[in-house]
């Protein structure tokens, strides 16, 4: 978060935001720092991770926040990456493949922004999505402290929603975790996880309806 004045962006900027995709759309941390951002019609691209499930609304409510924050979203994107919490789904992405489309993506951004003479002259894209947005899904899983926590305090340092106390990083507020696997991920003793039973079931069953390849999507 910005302590002091949010930053403006001036319109000979470029912006890019980006956000990962959680239960169909931006995690609410994400969208309050965007909502802290301020545009002068700068031109901006939108960038949509997902795990290859959906991104849903996710894209459409970037948009609306880059639009109310003074900014031109010209250029949108759902990408492909490998899911954070269902362990299979989408390994390897983004792979060579989607860093091409990528590439010729942001070419093809930069060309526009180019030949548009003003950022008034860029056309919005019609994203996919729908208003209001999807209710965002409770998650049933919440990474906790193992047995081999050492209580170094990585994961309470890292936590971007600040859900574990640094005090005693083996308490964690449920309320506050949005399950981003962040503390898993930095842990170096390898001390905090999900209920491997649970998510062996419902990763199964995940796999089972959304482990077919897809591909990423692009507006402009
Ligand atoms: C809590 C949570 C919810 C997610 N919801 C979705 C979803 O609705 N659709 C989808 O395709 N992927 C979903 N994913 C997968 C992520 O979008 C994907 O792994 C992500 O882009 C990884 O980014 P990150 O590691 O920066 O969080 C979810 C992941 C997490 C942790």
């Amino acid at each position: 978060m910005f302590r002091n004045t949010p930053p403006v962006i001036l319109a000979k900027d470029l912006a890019a935001f980006a956000a990962p995709v959680y239960g169909g759309r931006i995690p609410a941390a994400a969208a309050r720092r965007f909502a802290q951002l301020k545009g002068e019609k700068t031109p901006a691209i939108l960038l949509a991770v997902f795990g290859n499930r959906d991104y849903d609304d996710a894209l459409l409510e970037m948009q609306d926040l880059a639009l109310a924050a003074g900014f031109v979203p010209f250029a949108a994107a759902a990408l492909v990456a490998e899911h954070s919490l269902m362990p299979g789904v989408a390994a390897g992405r983004p792979d060579a493949r989607d860093k091409q489309q990528i590439v010729e993506f942001a070419k093809a951004s930069w060309q526009q922004l180019q030949q548009a003479c003003g950022p008034e002259a860029l056309c919005i894209p019609a994203v996919k999505g729908n208003r209001p947005y999807r209710d965002y899904p409770a998650i049933p899983f919440k990474p906790t402290a193992l047995r081999a926590c050492v209580k170094c305090g990585a994961c309470a340092a890292h936590c971007p929603q600040g859900a574990i106390s640094a005090a005693d990083p083996t308490r964690t507020d449920a309320s506050r975790c949005i399950c981003c696997m962040r503390c898993v991920a930095v842990c170096p003793h390898q001390a905090r996880g999900i209920n491997k039973l649970l998510l062996a079931v419902a990763g199964k069953a995940f796999s089972l309806k959304y482990g077919k390849r897809k591909e990423p999507e692009f507006f402009s």
